[in-house]
């Protein structure tokens, strides 16, 4: 017979995708912030474009209009306070933090492609006090238990069917902005595996989007796991701002 558990047994853990910092939502971010402050989290992911930067974009080269006002510096300055300095006071000592390259963080591997010489100037990790966390490189995964995460590989319409299938086990994702659930159970195999796309955390209306239809909603992940890997997770959807997690109020920005 299994052992009956106590809560002190479960573990926490938190996942945020696609901030997009400073196209980030503000509104979400606190709410994110003080959902951190009470759940206390024993595993902390920012899952992936956490930062837009625009400004050393292949997009963007030789547009220097678009760049107006964006520095890489300013942004990496103003993630630090807005959004990692807000976080770090509600991570324990033991909380493992992960921090994920996604594609728009990877925007600095290819522009040392072709600018060589800016190499240790202009990595995240140059930039930011990431000491103590562990930086995951672009399209790594990491799993912890029976879940797994990435920052996202696939977009088309029907990702997470496509995340589970290629993948072959339980994935957390974000990546597409967009919330998706595929699982798949085979009578071979106990477990079903999951492939859960999260929302993003960014504005649904970022100006690059110039006001074009999306599917973009904001969420974010927290999970509860067992002693044998097997977990329960929670995606709560915040809309104009605002959420109710278990009994509590959270409301952004006011
Ligand atoms: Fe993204």
């Amino acid at each position: 017979m299994k052992k009956k558990l106590k809560m002190k047994d479960v573990k926490r853990g938190m996942a945020l995708f696609d901030v997009h910092y400073p196209e980030h939502d503000k509104r979400c971010l606190d709410i994110a912030v003080q959902f951190c402050r009470d759940f206390n989290p024993d595993v902390f992911i920012l899952g992936g474009d956490q930062m837009d930067m625009d400004c050393i974009s292949f997009y963007n080269r030789n547009r220097p209009k678009l760049l107006e006002g964006k520095r890489l510096k300013k942004e990496y300055a103003g993630f630090q306070k807005d959004v990692l300095n807000r976080f770090e006071p509600y991570l324990g000592f033991d909380c493992d933090k992960y921090f994920f390259i996604g594609n728009h963080e990877y925007r600095v591997d290819r522009y040392l492609e072709s600018n060589p010489q800016h190499e240790g100037f202009i990595e995240v990790e140059a930039n930011l006090a990431l000491g103590g966390w562990d930086v995951v490189p672009f399209n790594e995964a990491v799993s912890i238990g029976h879940m797994n995460f990435i920052h996202g590989i696939y977009w088309n319409k029907y990702h997470s069917y496509k995340h589970v299938n290629i993948y072959e086990d339980n994935l957390f994702y974000g990546h597409v902005h967009n919330a998706q659930v595929y699982t798949k159970t085979t009578p071979l195999v106990n477990l079903p595996k999951q492939g859960v796309g999260v929302g993003c955390m960014c504005n649904k209306n970022p100006s690059y989007q110039r006001n074009k239809p999306n599917s973009w909603i904001n969420q974010f992940l927290f999970w509860y796991m067992f002693p044998d890997g097997n977990f329960t997770y929670y995606t709560p959807t915040i809309i104009e701002g605002r959420v109710v997690i278990n009994n509590v109020l959270y409301d952004g920005g006011v």
